[in-house]
């Protein structure tokens, strides 16, 4: 059983990891970070609060993340992907406490089982960022760094050439990339953009769901049919959603399924069109590395993957 604690910025595909999480029985989440991103900060821990409520998963404790990027300049949210609270066309109505200041959790939680826990980040990375900088001794404790970011030799989602987790926050992103102390596994959205999970699959789930009378078909289904509907309309072609998050989880548990390079890998941050991009240098010739050397993912198991969602999610009581 793998030990994780999961930072996110808890829009539709991340929503629909920490199910996959709380479900997959060879995962332990130890905790889970919400930060600014898909939605803001507040949003994100109400989406983190609200899933807890549904899964009955109050055990797992949940840390007030980062609102704001390093680069000064506004948070700017995804609505049109996410929906307007990061749940598709669901407003939850439930209290949370915004003031929690609890970010400091972390730290124990890696202190008392060093060398166990996993991080996986699915949204910027201010948060791992600022753990980088407060906590410089407990982050060499951490087993290993698993990141959805990057988009490498194929374009970015937000510009031409920057995906959306890295060009967030290109400057904390680095802080991982020259301060993680093992190679950090990185799976960009080249190789995420494959993770594919067909409306059929959901229903199939949804009526699952339904005749179980389990919480979450209140969920998965609502959200993921608005996340279908924007990736429809900007590529008509496609045959259903990519589960970006969910694959990056997945990675973790099937290692086996998973080809990575070793890669040197910087970001960007000159300000100009390139802002936000992942350099990777792929160039087979060369022997001494500039950029830091990190394991950057390639391709993955398709069949796998949706064979492992498909059993997972069904795993819901
Ligand atoms: C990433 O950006 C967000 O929209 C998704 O949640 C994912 O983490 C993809 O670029
Ligand atoms: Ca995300």
């Amino acid at each position: 059983v793998k030990k994780i604690l999961f930072f996110s910025d808890f829009g539709i595909d991340d929503n629909i990891a920490v199910l996959y999480a709380f479900f997959n029985k060879e995962i332990e989440l130890v905790g889970v970070v919400a930060d600014y991103g898909n939605v803001s900060k507040q949003d994100a821990m109400r989406n983190a609060a609200y899933i807890q409520e549904l899964t009955g998963r109050k055990d797992v404790p949940a840390f007030a993340g980062a609102e704001l990027p390093l680069t000064g300049d506004p948070p700017a949210y995804v609505p049109d992907v996410h929906g307007i609270e990061g749940l598709g066309p669901i407003i939850p109505d439930i209290e949370v406490d915004y003031t929690l200041e609890n970010f400091h959790g972390i730290q124990e939680i890696i202190e008392k089982n060093p060398g166990e826990i996993n991080i996986v980040n699915v949204g910027r990375l201010s948060s791992l960022a600022a753990a980088f900088i407060l906590y410089p001794e407990t982050m060499k404790k951490v087993k290993g760094f698993y990141i959805m970011g990057g988009a490498f030799n194929e374009p970015g989602n937000v510009t031409p050439v920057a995906e959306a987790n890295f060009y967030g926050d290109p400057y904390a992103a680095n802080i991982l990339l020259t301060q993680a102390k093992t190679p950090v596994k990185i799976i960009p959205l080249n190789v995420t953009s494959g993770a594919i999970v067909t409306p059929a699959l959901i229903n199939e789930l949804d009526e699952y769901y339904h005749s179980i009378g389990s919480e979450v078909g209140k969920l998965v289904k609502p959200m993921f049919d608005y996340y279908y509907k924007f990736y429809k309309e900007r590529n008509p072609e496609l045959t259903g959603a990519p589960l970006h998050d969910v694959l990056t989880l997945w990675a973790l548990v099937h290692e086996d399924h998973v080809v990575y390079r070793d890669i040197p890998v910087k970001v960007v941050v000159n300000i100009g069109e390139a802002f936000g991009q992942s350099i990777g240098d792929f160039r087979s010739y060369i022997d001494k590395a500039v950029y830091p050397v990190h394991q950057v993912a390639v391709n993955f198991n398709y069949a796998e993957f949706i064979k492992d969602f498909y059993k997972t999610m069904k795993n819901s009581q």
